[in-house]
């Protein structure tokens, strides 16, 4: 059995890193900002200083001082810069990889990785670096308490007015553009389904109803976020004219000490010119605020897509099966549904069986087929594969030893070589072993490069009865010990049909088993065991020897191409 130790949610591991690499900025963002002082200090000097004393060495050497102070500073940016850069590509590393596996695993829409890039975007940009400065302001404002009381209840009254402004924007946007969020979203999604199907859409003039109900979406997601972005924008703006009018308040009330000779003008500039720092970061954060709130909506929206999964299981590699598959009692549907599609499923193979599935459509074949290979979960019972429960075993050791034919035969794009070597390293001798197997060896000679040929975006359009023997092919890559095909032959001329039932016999000969979902007796006679699943249930389960008669017979006396579990004490399982 394999072996997992406890596994730490990966989204909540590449988050935590994130916070460490921004617990490093802040560090370094502490000795910056300390910095950012030198000219408020520097004009303080001159001022009540040189400009008193007239002493040329002293401004010479508090020039060179600051001029050392500043250059520190850049330094330090550009490191700080780098350290944000550096974790934006390593919260990338942690995260890109597993949302594409999942994205492809479960045919999600890829809003996934554009919430991953608006994330990382947020993280490594200006406007986190406003919101770690923040909570320096504080700081900033006990300073300008320092030079002078009453210059600090200036900053402080206006900090707390732009603090407010900040949480009200928060109030007024945040819910509007959530929702905007998600209507955008959803109308992305809803364009990607639609062009999977371009050609019906063309070929029956879809277009303008899709196009309708794409707009409507888009639409509404565009007005909210239009009129949040109007709200947030009206507050940013007041917040800026109110910071331009603490620096004349601040000023001014330095003018009015100055002149009652409570303090020097060096203070009154100082003060003004620090109460500027310490309030930036937060006018910044409010002018920001759409992008902190966009990537927290990102990141609820990922944690949810990541849920527990974690970094890839440790788990302790297991001898390659040899494809004996019981089913105990499985029940179970597609996932994330609460729909059970086929129900108690009881029956065992022995490795290098070839069993025929077969029944009317949505009777739960291909669901079978799923729970078999372990892509689908079942909801109760346990399907082994060589006495191992598949959802045990680690997709990528188990990947090589299957062989799957899906209903709907998808393609990727590359040379049709690397589709049959599942894009993995090109073992020539076995790719070229699969399309003979598969019966398409002589059609891939046949395409423009022969195996080298480009398929999908750009490439060569391949027919649907190319796309199967290439799928097929696919399937065959290396002799699988386990081979599930799912209507294998429903693209294919009798000779395609031909070639695959040689291929049956010949992977059954090498001890290889084989599930196989068809219609046609041609096929269905090339099994030993058959079986018949009605309504999500095993009607008949048998050897193909004695049960085939039956079901010929019964096909023959009726329109319906299969039997029910009515007829006939036929169910074994
Ligand atoms: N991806 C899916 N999401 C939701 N429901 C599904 C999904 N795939 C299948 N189903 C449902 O599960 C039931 C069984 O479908 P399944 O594809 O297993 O039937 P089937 O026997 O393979 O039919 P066919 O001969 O038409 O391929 C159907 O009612 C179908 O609506
Ligand atoms: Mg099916």
């Amino acid at each position: 059995m394999p072996v997992s130790r406890t596994p730490v949610p990966l989204f909540r591991q590449a988050m935590d890193t994130a916070r460490k690499g921004l617990a490093q900025v802040a560090f370094f963002s502490l000795f910056i900002n300390a910095l950012m002082l030198t000219s408020s200090i520097y004009m303080l000097q001159v001022y009540d200083r040189v400009l008193a004393s007239r002493s040329e060495p002293t401004l010479l050497y508090l020039t060179l001082f600051a001029a050392a102070c500043l250059a520190t500073l850049g330094l330090l940016d550009t490191v700080r810069s780098r350290l944000l850069v550096r974790m934006g590509a390593h919260f990338d590393a942690q995260l890109s990889g597993p949302a594409f596996e999942r994205v492809l695993g479960s045919g999600r829409s890829p809003q996934m990785l554009r919430d991953l890039d608006s994330l990382r975007t947020f993280l490594t940009g200006p406007h986190v670096l406003s919101l770690l400065d923040a909570p320096w302001m504080p700081i900033y404002i006990a300073l300008v308490y320092l030079l002078h009381p009453l210059l600090g209840h200036v900053a402080l009254a206006g900090a707390i007015t732009l603090l407010l402004l900040g949480l009200w924007n928060e109030r007024r946007t945040r819910a509007i553009l959530a929702e905007a969020g998600s209507e955008l979203a959803a109308g992305h999604q809803f364009a990607e389904l639609s062009g999977r199907n371009a050609e019906a859409v063309r070929a029956m003039g879809m277009l303008p109803g899709l196009a309708t109900l794409w707009r409507r979406r888009h639409d509404l997601g565009l007005g909210l976020q239009g009129l949040a972005s109007d709200r947030a924008a009206s507050v940013a703006s007041s917040a800026k004219a109110l910071r331009f009018m603490l620096q004349v308040g601040i000023l001014g009330v330095g003018a009015w000490l100055v002149i009652r000779e409570q303090t020097t003008a060096g203070v009154m500039i100082a003060a003004s010119i620090v109460m500027g720092r310490g309030l930036a970061p937060v006018e910044a954060a409010i002018g920001g605020w759409r992008g902190f709130l966009a990537a927290r909506q990102a990141r609820v929206r990922l944690a949810e897509e990541f849920g527990d999964q974690s970094a890839a299981p440790q788990s302790m590699p297991l001898p390659a099966p040899r494809g004996a598959l019981a089913f105990e009692g499985v029940s179970g549907g597609p996932p994330g549904s609460r729909a059970v599609t086929v129900r108690e499923l009881a029956f065992r193979i022995e490795a290098g069986s070839c069993l025929g599935i077969t029944g009317p459509s949505a009777a739960g074949k291909s669901t079978l087929l799923r729970l078999a290979l372990g892509i689908w979960r079942p909801l109760t019972g346990v399907v082994r594969l060589d006495d191992v429960n598949v959802a045990d075993w680690d997709r990528h050791d188990l990947g090589p030893h299957i062989g799957y034919l899906p209903q709907d035969i998808e393609l990727f794009p590359g040379s049709v070589a690397d589709n049959i070597a599942r894009f993995g390293e090109v073992d020539a001798r076995e790719v070229v072993d699969a399309a003979a197997l598969a019966g398409a060896h002589r059609m891939i000679l046949e395409l423009p490069n022969g195996y080298d040929t480009e398929i999908g975006a750009g490439g060569v359009n391949l027919s649907g009865g190319q796309r199967q023997r290439i799928g097929l092919a696919r399937a065959f890559y290396r002799r699988p010990p386990l081979v599930v095909l799912d209507e294998p032959t429903s693209n294919l001329d009798a000779e395609g049909e031909n070639a695959v039932r040689r291929a049956m016999d010949a992977l059954r000969a090498a001890g290889r088993t084989v599930l196989v979902v068809a219609h046609r007796p041609a096929l269905l006679g090339g099994t030993d065991k058959m079986m018949v699943i009605q309504n999500g249930r095993i009607a008949a389960f048998g050897d193909t020897g004695e049960l085939m008669p039956q079901i010929t017979r019964r096909v023959a006396g009726r329109p319906a191409a299969t039997p029910s579990p009515a007829e006939g004490g036929l169910c074994r399982a």
